[in-house]
């Protein structure tokens, strides 16, 4: 069977799991699985593109991950950065718009300076938007949310009728980008680990055992083909 281009899920989410189990398996360090992870996100940014995704957001760290030893959670910012500093360029030439979604706050000068010029180099590409999910809790957001539309209300700006569901959105990371369609979890694990809870109400879930430093673009489009063999009724009938 053959992907319907016509019926490409607009939003794909992708929880990157299984890079640390992925090293193990080979007597590593946990690092060296997150480095093989690392080099997947470009094949698997192009391979969306290509198809016709507009909207591909990745979980590459979150909330609970600053829990992790300090070391590792400094590798993890390194990769991000030389992601950034060495695919940047094409990205932009693709006219991919990179996003990020989460506190940013947190971040070392680094990265947050490296995440800055990615957000306003790429800005107004139309062709796909990367959202990267960093430092990202979905309860967090949520919470985040809660308290932004409580200042517009106390401000006056905002009357209680104005608050619906789609207003809401508004005050997400996800402002102006649709729910998510298709969520794949690579790594075998069957949970969502707080991620993008308000968007994924309707989303279609794949979870697959492939450990994601070995998730290729096959496996995504094994995923999307899987995804337009689901009936999807959002609650009807
Ligand atoms: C989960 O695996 C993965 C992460 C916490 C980090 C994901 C980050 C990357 C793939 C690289 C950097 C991102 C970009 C956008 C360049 P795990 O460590 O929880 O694996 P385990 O469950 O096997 O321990």
């Amino acid at each position: 069977m053959e992907i319907d281009l016509n019926k490409v899920p607009a939003h794909i989410g992708i929880i990157m799991d299984g890079n640390g189990r992925w090293a193990k398996n080979k007597n590593k360090i946990r690092s060296f699985g997150h480095k093989e992870g690392a080099e997947r996100v470009i094949d698997i940014v192009e391979e969306s593109y290509r198809l016709g995704v507009k909207y591909l957001t990745l979980y590459a760290f979150s909330t609970e991950n600053w829990k992790r030893p300090a070391d590792e959670v400094g590798y993890l910012m390194t990769l991000l950065n030389s992601f950034i500093d060495k695919k940047l360029k094409r990205l932009h030439e693709n006219g991919v718009k990179i996003n990020v979604l989460g506190d940013i706050d947190r971040l070392d000068d680094g990265t947050f300076k490296s995440v800055k010029k990615a957000i306003e180099t790429t800005k107004d590409n139309k062709k796909m938007v990367l959202n990267i999910a960093l430092s990202y809790g979905g309860r967090a957001e949520i919470v985040r949310a809660s308290k932004l539309i409580a200042r517009d209300y106390k401000d006056g700006k905002l009357n209680l009728p104005d608050i619906t569901e789609d207003s809401f959105n508004d005050f997400l990371y996800t402002k102006d980008i649709p729910p998510v369609d298709l969520l794949i979890r690579p790594g075998g694990e069957k949970r969502i680990s707080n991620f993008l809870l308000y968007q994924l109400a309707y989303a279609e879930f794949i979870f697959v055992d492939t450990l994601w430093p070995d998730f290729r673009e096959e496996n995504l489009r094994e995923a999307i083909l899987e995804y337009q063999n689901r009936n999807r009724r959002y609650g009807g009938l």
